[in-house]
């Protein structure tokens, strides 16, 4: 096959959810319905999972490095699906929002009793930076369910997304029966706790066995006032959502969650970089290999100081064994270009192959090495290839952060821009006075940070409260902006690529100074580059 052809059966996407909305128990599922795990049943699955789990962990022990399951791969009908985690809970970090960054397609997880909920929209709201397409699948219908009507209508509310069902479901909770697929016109019946049993024609008289006559009416109508053409271009520009219902619990809507994802979700794409300078297209078919690294994991043995930066491939055809060049995302003092050979890339199958010898665009591998590689670092062949760094996201946590050991100060001047540049928080050096202000989004960060400064920096830090709740980014006119921080001096920082930052002390004041500076941008995001 073509390295075209290759790239082009790449499904590449990640799962968004709130917590508890059911992505661990859709994660398995997927697996299942695509064959990489080879249980049938959900109850066996989990075993078979667990068995998953642990070689995956073995991987971990031998290569004495944590990859706990960052991107799963699995070659399902003719397609190649990688499905890359995106943590939430209280892992949920500026990870999380970065591992979008390499996917083509999200699967938004609903809970059907629920709707769109506080995380769901935080993640939908970085799917929107990059217009990634997104496939709703509405959850636990196998208990009692909102009315999928006006789980239609949050979506459109909400997220100004066009949802367009492709399946319409019969009933909820001790009353869910199935779904018909809106398009064929199969009824695909729900059974409690067993086999679902094959489809049958919505408009054939086996459906008296399925459905009693008022419940049959009310699915008619239902999909009736439900149904309309699905727009596939209005899909990939990632205004449409198809919107698919089931129970991830009962294996119920995944196959047809897949069926879509292969038939609908695009493959990768052009992506914009720069090369010797230039603005140029970097096509999935080319020939050189190269990609960009979207995070970095540190080892959580102590006794390493190995870290596996996941390299998210964009063209070519990367064979085990080939050199690479990084280019690098940037930081103080980083030199622009580093060669490296690639003789242990971690390719992450869910299924019994751990190595891969190949890799195509779309495709993640994980590269060991001793903090070479940043977040953001693009590798090429040729290491001309610079891709425009990842974006950082307004921290919602700010920190100030203190070594209890005056004499350390410069020593902690240094952990932290290591441990910015690795992505791992965000740094902010305000322009009056000598505090260090550290930004997260979640929580778990700056425990992360505080294990780390302690472990691999011998520094004994305490984060105190920030006199600041949110960090923007200013964008406009320099003079503009110039006014701004000259009026604002004991509100103005710089970051770690010491580009000018507002901190501001709630959102509402964001809101007050900018309409008092219309013409001045308080952004959430910063393309990093
Ligand atoms: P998360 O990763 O999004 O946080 O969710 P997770 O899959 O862990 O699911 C959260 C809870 O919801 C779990 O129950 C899970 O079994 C349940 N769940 C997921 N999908 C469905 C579904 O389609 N139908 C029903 N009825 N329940 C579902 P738990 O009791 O918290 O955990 P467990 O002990 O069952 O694992």
């Amino acid at each position: 096959m073509s390295i075209a052809t290759e790239a082009a059966r790449r499904r590449t996407f990640a799962i968004i959810s709130h917590p508890d909305a059911g992505k661990t128990t859709l994660t398995e599922n997927l697996l299942l319905a695509g064959g990489a795990i080879r249980a049938a049943g959900a109850v066996r699955a989990r075993g078979e999972q667990r068995r998953t789990r642990s070689d995956w962990m073995k991987i971990e022990r031998e290569r004495g490095i944590s990859v706990s399951a960052s991107v799963m791969t699995f070659d399902h009908a003719g397609l190649m699906f990688n499905l890359l985690d995106t943590p939430g809970h209280e892992h949920f970090s500026e990870d999380t929002y970065r591992t979008l960054t390499a996917a083509n397609a999200a699967v938004m997880v609903l809970d059907a009793a629920k709707g769109i909920e506080p995380q769901t929209l935080k993640l939908f709201e970085v799917c929107r930076l990059r217009d990634i397409p997104i496939v709703t699948f509405v959850n636990k219908m196998d208990r009692e369910a909102l009315d999928p009507f006006a789980i239609l209508d949050e979506i459109a509310d909400k997220l100004a997304l066009d949802p367009t069902p492709l399946y319409w479901p019969a009933g909820s909770g001790g009353r869910f029966k199935g779904m018909l697929d809106l398009t064929t016109r199969q009824f695909q019946p729900y059974q409690r706790g067993g086999e679902h049993g094959p489809s049958v024609a919505f408009e054939s008289n086996a459906m008296d066995d399925k459905l009693r006559p008022e419940e049959r009416a009310e699915l008619s109508d239902g999909a009736e006032l439900a149904g309309r053409p699905f727009d596939h271009q209005g899909f990939l520009a990632g205004a449409v959502t198809p919107v698919l219902f089931g129970s991830a619990l009962r294996h119920f809507g995944v196959d047809e969650l897949l069926a879509t994802l292969g038939r609908f979700a695009p493959p990768p794409g052009p992506m914009t970089a720069e090369r010797e300078g230039k603005p140029t297209q970097v096509e999935p078919g080319a020939e050189e290999v190269s990609g960009f690294v979207f995070k970095v994991q540190a080892n959580m043995d102590p006794n390493h100081r190995d870290r596996i930066a996941f390299l998210r491939l964009t063209s070519g055809k990367f064979a085990r064994g080939m050199k690479l060049k990084a280019y690098s995302a940037g930081g103080k003092g980083a030199p622009p270009q580093r060669q490296m050979s690639v003789n242990a890339p971690i390719l992450f199958f869910a299924s019994d192959r751990e190595l891969a010898e190949e890799a195509y665009a779309g495709d993640v591998m994980g590269i060991p090495n001793h903090g070479v590689l940043r977040v953001g670092d693009s590798l090429s062949e040729s290491g001309a290839v610079r891709f425009a760094g990842l974006p950082n996201f307004a921290p919602e946590i700010l920190r100030r952060v203190r070594v209890k050991d005056p004499l350390k100060a410069k020593h902690l001047k240094k952990a932290l821009e290591g441990l910015a540049e690795e992505g791992v928080t965000q740094l902010f050096r305000p322009e009056i006075g000598s505090d260090f202000i550290v930004g997260a989004v979640g929580q778990l960060q700056f425990e992360v940070m505080a294990d780390r400064l302690s472990n691999e920096y011998v520094l004994d830090v305490v984060f105190e409260a920030a006199p600041y709740a949110e960090a923007r980014w200013l964008g406009g006119e320099a003079a503009e902006i110039e006014d701004f921080a000259a009026k604002h001096r004991s509100a103005m920082a710089r970051d770690i690529d010491d580009n000018i930052v507002f901190l501001a002390k709630s959102s509402w004041e964001i809101g007050y100074v900018g309409e008092r500076f219309p013409k001045i941008r308080f952004e959430r995001t910063k393309e990093r580059g």
